[in-house]
């Protein structure tokens, strides 16, 4: 556990994660400029170099198993890191190696162009039209409704015709002789594509993929074929047809080779609402690019944006290609400075079934690849592989991840997370699972960075159901195996061991033999269900961890002051020691007049809870954190930000006091608590209507419940202190307080004797401002 390092090591920790943080909150924006292909989940390469830079010595190794379309090698490499990367998926593996293959440009650029003169005039015959004055022309792309299935018979919509025609587009391409710059669909269009309908197409769209529901690969649309409009497959087969034909170098031909699979997406049944690159297939709202254009501007796209790499040429790509599992058994033990990777996501995003769009021309077939199949990292809701791969095989795989990850660390070595988390609905229990399973494995879960940027290929994709459309970089640092937090099983040991020290010596009112303590904790074992623990092969890992808690007095033992426990008061509901956090998370988030979003507090939130607790983790999902905010933040106009809320500016005397409502009056309690020495405040605000008001720990780091009552005239009766005091019981606080404004009934200050309540009345309210506040209060 952090805490066991050495104080140098936690202080180089700290200033690292420090240093990294603040770096990455000045990266704005996300460029993607390389163009090199489509690819779902793409990330920035300047968050990666910085999070590289930061946590890994210069000229150290960096491995990421995971490496996708490639920008985490790119990253490493361009600061001179060594990387060790590894994409199992053969599109994306392929295209993330495009650097190490640059063809000279010459070369290239006669090839192309050779290419260009075949292709042109099929392709301009393909996409034929003839305007309304009678020019022939070649049009950009047409965007039609497919219902029912045919070019006729559309349906209106405000991107066709206002009679509902069918239209071609035809941008830059306007007819020059009457200038005019879109055309209808017409009879002349109709016939002749169903000129073209009789001319045959490659094979390769016989091809058979997996059906998948959520890419909509429903089985209409599980041959290949069927993705494309008729006219687009004769294009592609030409284009393919004569990329393969033109005898250009290895090199060349896998550049034009790549452009083609790039414009894959574009090629195939589109809607034409969006930009979704996507595999899904719209029912109806369909365009049809002309594929010479696409392939022109994806040329000069991909050229442009390759020409940023400067790597040398090499064999072979450097990426490897096999299942992460194989990649880390490759390594040896401690041999990796840090781990810095992009695991595939429970989101459903099924790379490999994408990837089905690509695989025909680089040909394999996903179908029949059984190893792939299965051992995908995956969530997948296709039908032939939901069995296999739902949430609990996930999260297996992802517990063999972090279990090799620690075996090839070196020593105090990081791994970083970086991706994009999580639909609503289960945001804060998938952070804490992996918090977990980090811990179960043997890392420290340092923190979570929010870094901004959405990605831009999901951007028309995203919808209410991702709470974070934003980048994440999670923290882990490796311990050292005498410092690991245990566990059995989910059960943290280390807590247990604590928890039952604590609570002996709250029973025995004193220091405890070692044997007392170890009959304590068999008792804590067996109510927890852990009869097992208790075996002879477990005795010295259950001293250690006792020796990590407890220290010895004059040969009895006393559990230690400083521990990451101490200052959880273990019968206090979790979510109530949650809202300590808080104020403090609020007034980081808007440090520097900052606004925030609901999205962020989340994040911040989720880090102050341990160990994904279930109850917890349902109880929080379900309260209104809305409410919980406002006390400290207020909401802007526009529904998403949320600003810090000025705590009301102290007014000059009681009668003032009163003038605040009852939120501001609670509030200002706080204040005066914090003047005095309280910690860890937490205002309960809105769904405090359980008796209690603020929360916090007095000046001894006593916890204290405060209830407040911001009468008038009318005294406070013994009914808020008997509930204040059964509060304080059930909840495990020591300290309980009312303040009010007014004073207090015979019965209720009976009442407080008899519970050891403090009481603040209005009179004593007032010198207490007087005392504590005397900057504000001074000049009366
Ligand atoms: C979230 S993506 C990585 C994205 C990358 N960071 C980027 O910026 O492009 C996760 C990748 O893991 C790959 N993957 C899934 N299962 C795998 C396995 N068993 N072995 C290796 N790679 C796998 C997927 O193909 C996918 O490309
Ligand atoms: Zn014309």
């Amino acid at each position: 556990m952090y805490w066991l390092l050495s104080e140098n090591e936690q202080e180089m920790v700290r200033d690292t994660v420090n240093a990294l943080t603040t770096e990455l909150s000045v990266i704005d924006g996300n460029p993607q400029t390389d163009q090199l292909f489509p690819f779902v989940g793409r990330k920035d390469k300047r968050k990666a170099q910085s999070i590289v830079r930061h946590l890994s010595p210069k000229e150290g190794i960096v491995a990421d198993p995971f490496s996708g379309s490639g920008i985490h090698p790119y990253a490493i490499l361009s600061i001179g890191r060594k990387f060790l990367a590894n994409e199992w998926e053969p599109y994306t593996n392929r295209l993330s190696g495009a650097p190490w293959r640059l063809p000279a440009k010459a070369e290239l650029e006669s090839n192309y162009n050779e290419l260009i003169k075949k292709i042109k005039p099929e392709l301009d015959k393909l996409y034929w039209t003839k305007c309304t004055c009678g020019a022939d022309h070649v049009f950009k792309s047409l965007f039609y409704d497919r219902k029912p299935l045919r070019y006729t018979d559309v349906t209106h919509h405000e991107r066709l015709g206002k009679k509902g025609e069918n239209i071609e587009y035809r941008g830059n391409y306007k007819c020059p002789y009457c200038n005019c710059q879109e055309k209808f669909f017409n009879k002349n269009d109709e016939d002749h594509l169903s000129l073209l309908s009789s001319i045959p197409t490659h094979t390769i769209f016989n091809t058979k993929l997996i059906e998948n529901s959520r890419i909509n690969l429903s089985k209409k649309f599980a041959v290949y074929g069927s993705l494309f409009p008729h006219r687009s497959k004769l294009a592609l087969k030409i284009i393919w047809e004569n990329i393969q034909g033109l005898g250009s170098p290895f090199l060349v031909k896998f550049f034009l080779e790549d452009v083609f699979l790039s414009m894959l997406p574009q090629a195939k049944y589109k809607d034409y609402r969006s930009k979704s690159q996507d595999l899904h297939c719209p029912p109806e709202k369909l365009r049809e690019n002309n594929l010479l254009f696409v392939y022109q501007e994806n040329y000069k796209k991909r050229w442009n944006g390759m020409k940023q790499y400067k790597f040398t040429q090499s064999p072979g790509n450097p990426i490897r290609m096999i299942d992460f599992r194989d990649f880390f058994s490759a390594l040896s033990n401690e041999s990796v400075d840090l781990v810095f990777t992009d695991p595939p996501w429970t989101d459903g995003t099924a790379y490999f079934e994408r990837a089905q769009l690509y695989h025909p021309w680089i040909n394999y077939n996903l179908k029949t690849d059984r190893s792939r199949l299965e051992k995908e990292m995956v969530v997948s809701d296709a039908p032939s592989r939901k069995k296999v791969h739902d949430i609990h095989r996930w999260w297996s795989d992802l517990e063999v991840f972090f279990h090799s990850s620690y075996r090839v660390l070196k020593r105090n070595q990081y791994v970083a997370l970086f991706f994009r988390p999580i639909p609503a609905s289960q945001w804060l229990s998938n952070l804490n699972r992996i918090k977990l399973v980090a811990r179960k494995a043997g890392f420290e879960p340092l923190l979570s960075i929010d870094v901004g940027s959405s990605d831009p290929s999901m951007r028309i994709q995203q919808s209410a159901s991702y709470v974070f459309s934003k980048d994440v970089v999670m923290l882990f640092l490796r311990l050292e195996p005498v410092i690991r937090r245990e566990f059995y099983e989910d059960h943290d040991l280390d807590q247990y061991v604590y928890q039952s020290a604590v609570e002996l010596q709250e029973n025995l009112k004193r220091p405890f033999f070692f044997s007392e303590w170890r009959k304590a904790f068999s008792e804590k074992l067996l109510s927890k269900g852990l009869s097992s623990v208790n075996s002879p092969k477990e005795e010295l890992r259950i001293v250690k961890l006792f020796e990590r808690y407890c220290d010895k007095i004059e040969g009895q033992f006393l559990p230690k002051i400083e521990t990451p426990f101490s200052f959880q008061l273990f019968d206090t509901p979790a979510t109530e020691r949650l809202f300590t956090y808080i104020p403090k998370i609020i007034e980081d988030l808007s440090a520097k007049d900052k606004i925030f979003t609901y999205d962020q507090f989340l994040l911040r939130l989720s880090e102050f809870v341990e160990n994904g607790t279930r109850q917890l983790i349902a109880t929080i999902e379900n309260i209104d954190m809305k409410a919980m905010i406002e006390p400290y933040a207020e909401p802007l106009p526009d529904g998403l930000h949320f600003r810090l809320r000025p705590l009301p500016t102290l007014p000059k005397g009681l009668t003032h006091v009163l003038a605040l409502n009852p939120y501001e009056f609670e509030a200002f309690v706080a204040q005066l608590l914090r003047a005095q020495g309280y910690t860890q405040i937490a205002l309960l605000g809105r769904s405090g209507d359980r008796g209690v008001d603020v929360i916090g720990l007095n000046p001894s780091g006593e916890s204290t419940v405060v209830q407040c009552k911001r009468y008038f005239k009318n005294p406070v009766s013994a009914e808020p202190i008997q509930r204040l005091h059964s509060f304080a019981v059930t909840r495990g606080a020591i300290r309980k307080l009312l303040v009010t404004t007014s004073y207090f009934t015979k019965q209720a200050e009976q009442e407080a004797i008899n519970t050891g309540t403090d009481t603040v009345n209005g009179k004593e309210l007032e010198l207490l401002i007087a005392k504590y506040m005397f900057d504000i209060f001074g000049t009366k």
